[in-house]
C-alpha cells in the first residue's frame, strides 16, 4: 500500500519559537522536507492541509524578551512576521500560518486540558521544583541549565538536553543553574497536574514499537524505542510561569500550560482557523470517523530534538482525549551543521534566511536545491558555501540551467521558437524517451518514503539525461545538413524540458513556474510526467529566461568572512572581564623583580590536584616554586619552557614546600591558565617591565 491511496492528508511542520529569525538548519529540518511533500501531494490532487505557525508560548519567548529588553509581546510579534515572511519567500506553502497567542488557540487548548481533567487522566502533585529567590519564580524548562545526567554535557535544559536528545525534569540536573539569576536555586512546594506517561506505557509499546517498526525512519523509531526501554514518567503539563496559556481551573491561578501541551495543539487551532477562513470543516482533518478509511493521514515534518514530543507525549495526549487521530508518520530529520560547527542562535553561527534573501536576491530556490541535496535525513549533515557554490554551479548552472538554455535559444534560432515535428525517431532518440519515462516512478518512490536528497538526485538526472543527449546529437552541427534531423532533436528535448518543468515542482517552485512561462506551457499535474508527447507540433514556446546564475569566489569569500567575524564577535562578547583594580604608583609598580626563567624541573604534588613543584633557572639561582598549574598542564610538556617569574615575593610554605617565587600566569573568565612568557627565546635573568 502506498502513502499515496488516502485521500485526505493533514501535514504539519514544527511551529518554530518566535524568539529569533530562521536560519538553513530550520528550513532543512521541517520545512523543506514537508514542502516537497506537501507539494508533491497536491501535484496529485490530494486532498491536503499544510500547517503551521509561531510557537508564542514557553521560556524560549520570555527568557528572548529579558535579553532584547522588551515585553514577550514585542518579540513574539517582530519575529512572527519577519519568520512569516521568510517562509513565504522560500515558497514554504502552508495553506496557514497561524500563531500560539491567537485566541482560538488559547480556547482550545484550554478545552483540551479540561477534557483530559474531567476524564480524571492527570495526576495533581505537591512536589519541591526549584525556585529562583532573586526572581520569585520557579525554574521549569529553559529557565534551568545544569549538567545532563545522561551524557553529562553542560547546558541542558530543564526539559531536554539538546545534546543527546534525552527528555529531562529540572531535578534530574546535576548543578542546576537558574538562567534568570545565573545563581543556584532552593527547592520549593507548587502543586502541579501531570500527564501519567506512564500509564500509556503499553498502549504507546503497542501503538509505536509493534505498530510503527516498519513505518518510522530508523534515526526516529530508534529514539521512541529507547525512551521507553528507560521508562516512561509522569510529566507536568503545567508551569508556574506568568507567560503562557491560563490552566483553566479555579485553584490553579497564575499558572499556565505548559508549552509542549498548548503547542502541538496549535496545528489543529491552526487547521480550525483555517477552515474558518476557507468554508471547510476541520474536524475532517483531525477527528476519527466511524470508517476508518474516511480518517484523515496525519504527518508531522520535524528536527530531532522534537521527536519525544510527537511521537510520545502528543500522541498520548491525543490518545487520552480519545476523539482525535493519531500520527501516520513522523519523519524528523537530524541536524544541518555549518562549516565544521553547531550551528547557534546564540553564537550567531548561523546563515539567516532574512540575511540571505538580501545577499542572494532571487535565489531562493537555489539554497532549496543544496539544502535538499545534504537533508540531514538519516544523519547530521554539513552545509559549506564551498560545497553551496560547487552544488550551484556544477550543477544548477552547468546541467540544468545549461540544457534548459540550449533547447530554448536553439528552438528560437532554427525555428523561430516552434516545436516541430522532423524526421522520424531515431533508435537514439527512443532509448532516451524510454529512460524520460522511468523516471516519475523512481522519483515518487523516493517521495513517498521520505527520501527527498535521493528524489533530488533522480531529478537531476533527467536534466543530465537532457545534456547528454544534445551533446551527443549535436544539433549545433547537424543543422548545416539535416535540418528535419534537427526538429526532432529539439522536439525530443522540449519534451524533456517539459517533464523537467512538471518533475521541478515539489523541490524548485519558482524555477518550475519559470519553465512554464519559457515553454509557455500550462502548470502540469504528477500525472502528466513521463508523456513523451506532452508538446505538440507547431507548438510555439515563450522568451529565453535564465534560470541560473554561478556564484562567484568573492560571495564565498565574503560569506566565510562574515562567520569568522562573527566567531570574533562572539568570543569578545562572551569574554567577561574582571573589573579594573584601583591605581598603584610606579614605586610600587618598579618594588616587583620580575625575570625570564626556564623550567628545569616539575613535579606533580603529592596528595593535590592542582599543584606543581617546579625548579626554575632565573639567571640569579635555580630555584624551587609551587604553582597550580596542574590542571592544565603536565609536568612532562612543560619542561624546558620559558616563563615570566616574580622573583622577590616573600617565600611562602606551600604543602611543605618553601615556595620561592610566582610563575606570572594568565587566566581568563573561565578560569584557564596560560603562561606569559617570551614570544622568542631570551637569556635567563632578563627583566620583565
Ligand atoms: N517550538 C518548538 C521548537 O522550535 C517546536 C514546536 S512543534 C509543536 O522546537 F508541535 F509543538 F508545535
Ligand atoms: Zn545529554
Amino acid at each position: 500500500m502506498s502513502i499515496l491511496d488516502k485521500k485526505r492528508y493533514t501535514i504539519t511542520s514544527a511551529l518554530p519559537y518566535a524568539n529569533g529569525p530562521l536560519h538553513i538548519g530550520h528550513l532543512a529540518g521541517a520545512y523543506i522536507p514537508g514542502d516537497i511533500f506537501v507539494r508533491y501531494l497536491r501535484l496529485n490532487q490530494k486532498d491536503v492541509v499544510y500547517v503551521c505557525g509561531s510557537d508564542e508560548h514557553g521560556a524560549a519567548i520570555t527568557i528572548r524578551a529579558k535579553k532584547e529588553g522588551i515585553t514577550p509581546q514585542q518579540i513574539i510579534d517582530k519575529y512572527n512576521k519577519q519568520i512569516k515572511e521568510s517562509f513565504e519567500e522560500f515558497g514554504i506553502s502552508f495553506d496557514i500560518y497561524h500563531r500560539t497567542s491567537e485566541p482560538i488557540h488559547h480556547q482550545l487548548s484550554q478545552d483540551f486540558f479540561l477534557n483530559l481533567y474531567n476524564k480524571g487522566e492527570f495526576v495533581e502533585k505537591f512536589s519541591e521544583q526549584y525556585y529562583d529567590e532573586e526572581y520569585h519564580q520557579f525554574l521549569a524548562d529553559r529557565y534551568i541549565t545544569g549538567t545532563c545526567p545522561n551524557c553529562k554535557s553542560e547546558g541542558a535544559y530543564g526539559d531536554q538536553c539538546e545534546k543527546c536528545g534525552t527528555s529531562l525534569s529540572p531535578t534530574d540536573l546535576i548543578n542546576p543553574i537558574s538562567t534568570l539569576s545565573g545563581k543556584t536555586p532552593v527547592l520549593k512546594e507548587t502543586k502541579h497536574w501531570y500527564l501519567p506517561l506512564d500509564k500509556y506505557q503499553p498502549w504507546l509499546e503497542k501503538w509505536l514499537i509493534e505498530g510503527k517498526k516498519n513505518i518510522l525512519k530508523s534515526n526516529v523509531f530508534g529514539q521512541c524505542q529507547s525512551w521507553l526501554k528507560s521508562g516512561l514518567q509522569p510529566r507536568s503539563m503545567t508551569r508556574d510561569l506568568d507567560w503562557g496559556v491560563d490552566v483553566p481551573l479555579e485553584e490553579a491561578q497564575g499558572k499556565k500550560l505548559y508549552v509542549w501541551l498548548d503547542a502541538p495543539i496549535g496545528y489543529i487551532s491552526a487547521t480550525k482557523q483555517w477552515a474558518i477562513d476557507h468554508g471547510k470543516n476541520w474536524e475532517d482533518y483531525w477527528k476519527t470517523h466511524e470508517n476508518p478509511a474516511d480518517d484523515a493521514t496525519l504527518i508531522h515534518f520535524i528536527g530531532k530534538d522534537n521527536i519525544v514530543f510527537h511521537c510520545i507525549i502528543f500522541p498520548a495526549i491525543l490518545h487520552a482525549h480519545g476523539d482525535y487521530i493519531l500520527p501516520e508518520n513522523i519523519p524528523a530529520n537530524e541536524f544541518l551543521n555549518l562549516e565544521g560547527d553547531k550551528l547557534s542562535t546564540s553564537r550567531n553561527h548561523a546563515v539567516w534566511l532574512h540575511e540571505y534573501l538580501q545577499e542572494f536576491p532571487g535565489k531562493q530556490d537555489e539554497l532549496r536545491y543544496v539544502l535538499t541535496s545534504i537533508l540531514p535525513e538519516t544523519s547530521d549533515a554539513e552545509f559549506t558555501w564551498k560545497d553551496f557554490q560547487a552544488r550551484i554551479n556544477n550543477e544548477l548552472v552547468a546541467i540544468f540551467g545549461n540544457f534548459v538554455n540550449r533547447v530554448m535559444v536553439l528552438s528560437h534560432k532554427y525555428f523561430d521558437g516552434k516545436v516541430l515535428n522532423g524526421s522520424p525517431l531515431t533508435a537514439v532518440d527512443q532509448s532516451v524517451l524510454d529512460e524520460l519515462k522511468s523516471y516519475p516512478a523512481t522519483i515518487k518512490s523516493s517521495l513517498e518514503q521520505f527520501r527527498f536528497r535521493e528524489a533530488l538526485a533522480e531529478f537531476m538526472n533527467v536534466a543530465r539525461l537532457g545534456n547528454k543527449y544534445l551533446a551527443d546529437e549535436e544539433p549545433w552541427k547537424v543543422i548545416k545538413t539535416d535540418e528535419e534531423r534537427v526538429k526532432t532533436i529539439l522536439n525530443v528535448a522540449s519534451q524533456i524540458v517539459a517533464n523537467l518543468a512538471i518533475l521541478a515542482q515539489p523541490f524548485l517552485p519558482k524555477t518550475a513556474t519559470k519553465l512554464f512561462e519559457m515553454l509557455n506551457f500550462p502548470q502540469g499535474n504528477w500525472s502528466d510526467a513521463g508523456n513523451e508527447g506532452l508538446i505538440e507540433n507547431g507548438h510555439q514556446l515563450g522568451e529565453v529566461q535564465l534560470l541560473f546564475d554561478k556564484i562567484t569566489d568573492e560571495q564565498v569569500e565574503f560569506q566565510l568572512n562574515k562567520l569568522a567575524e562573527a566567531k570574533l564577535k562572539n568570543l569578545a562578547d562572551n569574554a567577561k572581564v574582571a573589573p579594573a583594580k584601583e591605581n598603584i604608583s610606579f614605586d610600587d609598580f618598579v618594588k616587583m623583580d620580575i625575570r625570564v626563567g626556564t623550567i628545569l624541573a616539575a613535579e606533580k604534588v603529592a596528595k593535590t590536584k592542582k599543584l606543581l613543584k617546579l625548579t626554575i633557572d632565573t639567571g640569579i639561582d635555580n630555584r624551587t616554586v609551587v604553582s597550580g598549574i596542574a590542571e592544565f598542564f603536565s609536568p612532562e610538556e612543560i619542561v624546558g619552557r620559558q616563563v615570566s617569574i616574580l622573583v622577590n615575593l616573600e617565600p611562602r610554605e606551600i604543602k611543605g614546600i618553601t615556595s620561592q617565587g610566582m610563575i606570572l600566569m594568565a587566566e581568563d573568565a573561565d578560569g584557564r591558565l596560560d603562561f606569559v612568557r617570551p614570544d622568542t627565546a631570551i637569556k635567563v635573568g632578563s627583566t620583565v617591565r
